[in-house]
Order: C-alpha cells, then structure tokens, then sequence
C-alpha cells in the first residue's frame, strides 16, 4: 500500500512539478516521523474532500456566541475547520456536533485558545518563569495548564511565544523567555513537551504552537506590530533557533507573525514558512496565521487586495487562516483561473488533518467531564507557588536585611501590588480569575498570623495613579512598624500585546512613595511586581533590599512571604538584562565587541549628567554602558564560591567534545540553589562574533558547606554559527570560556579549536 501510494504521489509530483517547477510551490509536506496509519487516513479523507470542504479545513472563526446560527449552517457544510475562544466545554461540544453528525464527512473541529501561563491556575508571566532557568518545573507547568485546559475543550494553545527580545519597550516581552537563544531554546522546548506530553492522542495534552514566527521581537523601537530588518545570519543565529527546538520537540503547530521581516511580512514569506520550516528543518504540522496577520499585508503595502492576501499567503505557506476570510473568499477563484494548483491547497489540508488525527479528534472529538478534579487543584497550586518562588530575583540585600524576621512585632505592607489580585496575574489570562489570587497582602498576614501587627496602607490606588492622598497613611503605617515591605510595579494591562511603552519607570507617583517610605527611616524591602524590566535605580539607592516578582501569577502572594521570611532563598536569575535607562536599549550581554569597545575606566558616571569623554569608545557620555542588573544576575541567602575550573583539552579538534568542570562551594550559613551558567566567546569569526554566548546552565543546590563538582559536555560542533550564505559553520581558533553565576563574572578559561 504504502508503495503504491508513493508511487502515485510521484507521478502526482512529476504532474506538478511540470508545472509547479518546484516542491516549494506545490508546499509538498514529507511527514516527519510520520504515522503511516494516519498518513493513511490523511490521503483517504482528502481524496474524498470537496475544493469548498478543503477551503473549510484552512479557516478558523473567532466565536461569537451571537453568530452560533451562522456558523450551524456553516458547520452542515464543512465551511469551518476551527475555531478560537470557545469559552467552554458545552458550547465546544455543541458546536463539534454539527461538524461531527452533521456534515457530509464529518471532520471534527480543533478549538484554539491563548493558553499562555496557565489556564485557571496562572503561574508568573513567561519572562519571570524564564528568571527560574528550570525548564522541567516549567514543563510541569506547561502540563498542568494543558491538563486544565484540555478538560475545558480545549485541543490546542497559542503558546510557546518563543521570540527572542532585548527591548523592554515592548509590552509582549512579558511573554517571552527573555534576551537569550540558547536559554529561550530550552524553555520551547519544555512548553511544548508539557503541553503536548508524550501522546498528543492523550485527552489530557493539547497542541503547542509555536510563535510568532519569526523575529517579532525585533520590531523597530519596541513598538508592536513595528518593521523589523534582520540579516539572514542575525535571523539564523539568534531568532529562528528556539523555533528549531520546538520543532525538534515534535511542535503540532506554528503562528505567523505580524511583523515584515526585511521587507516581506511574516504571514507572506516563502523563506521562512517554506526553505527553513519546512525544507529544512522538515516541518510536518500546520501554519496558522496570527489574528488578521493575513489580511494586514495590504496594510504593510505588500498585498494589493484579499485575493492577493490569499494568493501570497498559500504560496508561503500559511495553512490555516485565523479570523480573517481570504481563503474563503477567493482560494476557489484562484484555482479556477490556474494561478494557482489544487495540490497546493492540498498539502495545507494534509497539515491540518494530520494534526487534528494525532490529536484523536475523529475518535474522540467530544469532551467529558473530567473524572477527578484537575482544575486549581492544591498540586497545580504548589506547582505555581514553586515556580513563582524559582522566578523571583533577589537584585539587592543590603546588610543581608532578608530574609526578615518572623518575630518582628509589627509590619508595614504598603503599595498598589500587596493587594492586587488581577495585576499579580500578568497579561493574556482569558481564563485565570482574580478571585483566585493569592495576594501578597493576605499571605503574609496567615503566614505571620497573630502575633504580628499588619499596617496596611495602600498608599496609591493603581500603579499608574498620579494621586498621592494616601501617601500620609502609608508613611503613618510604616512609622509605627519595625518593617516595610512596600510592592509596587505595573498592572497588568500595560504590558502585553500593544501595550509597548516609551518610558519603562515605575508608573505614575510610585517613586514618589518610595522615596517617602525610604524617608522614614524604617528598613524597607522592595518588592516590584512588574511584567517587563523597569528601571529605579535611583529608587534602589533609597532601599535595602530590591526582590523583582514579575507579576508571579496565583500563587505570587504565598511565594512572597516565603522568601521574604526565609523558608527559602531566592534562587531566581535575570533572563534579561536591566537597563539603567530606556536611553540604553538595547541593551544585552550577548553583543558585538566592536572596533572601540568600551573600558571599565568610564564606570561610575552619574545618570544623565554629560560628561565630556576620556576616552573614544562606544559608550554614553552620560550614563554608565553597563545595564542596571546583568542577564543571569541574582542573589542569594547565601554566598557561593567558584573555584577550580578546568577543561578536558587545550586544543579540541572540531568533532571532539570538551568537558568542562569546577566546584562551587556554599559558603554561606543556609541551603540554597545556584544556577551555574556556562558562556563561551569565539575570539574571531569570519563574522564578528558576540563577547559571550551561554551554551549550559545547571540549577544546583547546596547546603551551608556543601561543594558539587558541575560539569558540562560541549561538543566542539556547538561553537559555530551561520555565516552569509547560510551556512553553519565552525571556525579553528582561540576561544575564551567561563563557568559562572552571571554574565558578568565567573572563572575563565581559554582553549583553541584545531582542525
Ligand atoms: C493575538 C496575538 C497572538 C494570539 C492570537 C489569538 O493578536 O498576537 O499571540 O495567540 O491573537 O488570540
């Protein structure tokens, strides 16, 4: 069987080739680690598909409950392959009814859903997940979202966004995994083991998608939606690898940006949908478009009208239209004026039918209640407080004033964050419910219980709020405690998709209140629960100690007042880099050396005072070039000490592997986690090469005392990169090495690679 069928899709092949001239046109998908039998059931279905039934299978509907008689119709035809926010199990099965019992064939629909952190149990925004460098916890977080999620009729997420950013301008950094390739790569590949499991057919996984591809984290000055101009080698080597990962870890599904990458939108760009996606990296699932990214081709000034949108968009191949009705509209049309050729649409077809076949959907397209409880169960709820306590940085502990004492007498809780349960959520939780959050307010009072007198005073209504009429109350409240823990940040609405932001400070008058509370003297702990990087430096002066939550999701409140008491330490790193000012971004520790790269000897400027130069290099002349924090920086309870680094061989050959290894010591009075980062620099490339590059990272945890030797294998073969021609490539020569707790210190080492 099998061979026939090869056979004939050959002589299917050699038709269209004639007249397609190449695979890329006919978008001919080779199903990688394909399951014959649903490749079977994948031909046998098409063959029998309508044009309209097949157009039907590339579009989905954004529900609109109102429009449910519409859609019946619709459904009877098989005119609707999917649709997104079906807002519950009941309302999903009623409508998978119609597609299933109803229409000629009977193809069940795939319901899509923005299940980004979390679902009814939210843990932190993804950029503080990614501060925890644990991608199993975050696996585990990704399956019990999936769990969740599935048990409420859903097939398949909207998630990992797996863009790479260095501009905290722009507000969906909240949802990314940070500056860095290599760590952002690690995390993709966890979200999408977690959400999809081992068995996309187990009714408790759903479908990972990966997104957006690609490179819209790059848009022109921070603003969303923006332009973005990325060099094949830059697109290569820092913004497409994460895709590659996912897709490696058997990614159903993939997203298309809004962005036009060097000129050609995302949702329209045969070299990224097809020579890399699919050519390859070998691709097999389906393309869905972002919300209208399709249609916004006109408005890019790339697409004369919708039936150009369509035309551009199948021949890059996007599978499946979402919100927008191009492919409705004028897919037929195309066909029959032969501009385009049926097998084209066909292997759009064979993608999202395939999927839909590994999910289980045409045996089981309806979904039961759940037989035991798995909605914000106390495991999901223990899951999310862990991974909200992992993601957590410690940026500043002056005179070690954390962990706090647990018999202070009384205790200042001030600010717009100690009591904002829908904030404390984050951006993108269609589904998470404040009423749910565990605030930091009420989980340091039950923690504490009795015997200690709470101050509470809000001091400002909102973050953003520009009133200061309760600044008297709260610095009343902090003068009669023995400490303040005052939290502040970013609601959650200002960060997120359209929510870029020109100025990155702390909102509204909240420095204004620090600098108020600082002022009277009382030890003050900083908690900022923000849902991008923000720059206080001048308000981190005033305080002792400075703990960055990001905003940590259901369980931020419970996560809080343990590290702040001391039942752990903070463990968490920065998976991006803080900048001083705005004026820097941006600003990451990955980058180029330059010609004129700056000294240590410029260090120590005063923000925003021009100074006249020194020296001539790349830097400011009125603000330190360093960022604030540094990518991979965070404190500890306790201390560590590296020591003893060595490498397997001084001069590796390109197939040979280096062992690296050294000891770190916890040379502090309390158990703690560290997270050992691995970074390497190519001293010189036929490209010029970045200062530092991580390439392994172990969390590790100590006892006061206790010394681990870590060690890591690094195949000479990961110290490459693609060059102009798209080539990856490693060069012989001199590299440096450094095993260390941030990106900015550590042990070094230096070896040279031969042929
Ligand atoms: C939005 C977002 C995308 C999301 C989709 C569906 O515009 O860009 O991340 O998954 O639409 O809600």
């Amino acid at each position: 069987m099998r061979g026939i069928r090869m056979m004939m899709s050959g002589i299917l092949l050699v038709v269209l080739f004639c007249s397609c001239n190449s695979k890329q046109d006919t978008g001919q998908t080779v199903a990688k680690n394909s399951n014959d039998e649903v490749e079977q059931k994948v031909e046998a279905l098409l063959a029998k598909m309508t044009l309209k039934e097949k157009i039907g299978q590339m579009s989905q509907s954004h529900l609109r409950s109102e429009k449910m008689d519409s859609y019946k119709e619709k459904l009877q035809k098989g005119l609707i392959g999917s649709f997104l926010n079906v807002e519950d199990r009941e309302r999903g099965n009623e409508l998978q009814k119609i597609a299933v019992e109803e229409s000629r064939l009977g193809i069940p629909l795939i319901f899509g859903r923005d299940v980004i952190h979390g679902f009814k149990t939210i843990f932190p925004i993804p950029v503080g997940q990614s501060c925890s460098w644990n991608p199993d916890l975050v696996k585990e977080a990704a399956a019990i979202a999936a769990k969740e999620a599935a048990a409420s009729g859903i097939h398949w997420t909207f998630a990992p966004m797996i863009d790479i950013t260095r501009d905290p301008r722009w507000g969906r950094v909240a949802e990314t995994c940070g500056e860095d390739t290599y760590l952002t790569s690690q995390f993709a590949a966890a979200m999408v083991k977690g959400f999809q499991g081992e068995d996309l057919a187990d009714p408790q996984t759903i479908a990972a998608c990966g997104k957006h591809y690609v490179g819209y984290g790059a848009a022109e000055s921070g603003k969303d939606y923006n332009t973005t101009w990325i060099p094949e080698p830059l697109l290569r080597n820092v913004y497409l690898p994460s895709f590659k990962a996912a897709v490696d870890a058997g990614l159903a599904t993939i997203m298309s940006a809004f962005n036009d990458i060097n000129g050609i939108p995302a949702s329209g760009n045969e070299f990224t949908l097809r020579r890399v996606l699919r050519d390859e990296w070998n691709f097999d699932g389906f393309v869905v478009s972002d919300w209208g990214s399709m249609i916004e081709m006109k408005n890019h000034g790339y697409c004369i009208d919708d039936k150009d949108v369509a035309l551009k968009s199948i021949k890059a191949g996007v599978d499946m239209e979402m919100v927008s009705e191009s492919y409705i509209n004028y897919i037929e049309e195309l066909i029959n004026e032969k501009i385009i050729v049926e097998e084209l649409i066909n292997n759009s077809v064979r993608n999202v039918l395939r999927i839909k076949f590994r999910l289980g959907l045409f045996d089981n397209p309806y979904c039961s209640e759940p037989s035991e409880p798995v909605i914000l169960t106390e495991n999901n709820l223990n899951t999310a407080k862990e991974l909200a306590k992992q993601s957590m940085v410690l940026l500043q502990n002056n005179n070690s004033l954390l962990p706090l004492s647990k018999d202070i007498k009384s205790l200042a809780i001030i600010g717009p964050m100690a009591d904002a349960p829908k904030d404390q959520l984050g951006c993108w939780i269609p589904d998470g419910k404040a009423e749910d959050s565990q605030t930091p307010l009420h989980a340091i009072t039950k923690y504490l219980g009795e015997k200690v007198k709470i101050n509470y005073a809000k001091g400002i209504e909102k973050c953003s709020s520009k009133n200061k009429d309760g600044f008297t109350e709260a610095v009343n409240a902090a003068k009669k405690s023995d400490a303040v823990i005052l939290f502040v940040g970013e609601e959650n609405n200002i960060s997120g998709e359209a929510k870029s932001r020109a100025f990155i400070n702390l909102p509204g008058v909240q420095e204004d209140l620090i600098a108020k509370i600082a002022g009277t003297g009382k030890p003050v702990v900083l908690v900022i629960m923000a849902g991008r990087p923000l720059t206080f430096s001048e308000s981190a002066k005033k305080i002792s100690s400075v703990l960055y939550a990001w905003q940590p999701g259901t369980m931020g409140g419970p996560a809080v007042a343990e590290l702040i008491f001391g039942d752990e330490s903070p463990s968490g790193k920065l998976s991006i880099s803080l900048p001083r000012t705005v004026g820097q971004i941006p600003v990451y520790y990955s980058h180029k050396n330059t010609g004129r790269p700056p000294s240590k000897n410029s260090l120590g400027m005063e923000m925003g005072t021009p100074l006249n130069p020194k020296e001539y290099n790349s830097k400011y002349i009125d603000v330190d070039f360093t960022p604030q924090y540094p990518f991979g920086f965070g404190l500890s309870y306790t201390t560590f000490e590296y020591s003893n680094l060595t490498i397997s061989k001084q001069k590796p050959g390109l197939n040979e592997t280096l062992t690296v290894k050294a000891d770190v010591k916890n040379t502090g009075q309390m158990i703690a986690d560290e997270i050992v980062q691995l970074y390497i620099r190519d001293l010189t490339g036929s490209l010029t090469r970045p200062v530092k590059e991580l390439k392994r990272f172990e969390r590790i945890s100590l006892k006061a005392g206790e010394s681990k030797t870590v060690e890591f294998e690094l195949p000479v073969n990961e110290l490459g990169f693609y060059n102009n021609d798209g080539k990856y490539i490693v060069e012989p020569g001199n590299f440096h090495l450094w095993v260390a707790p941030n990106s900015d210190e550590g042990l070094k080492a230096e070896f040279e690679v031969v042929k």
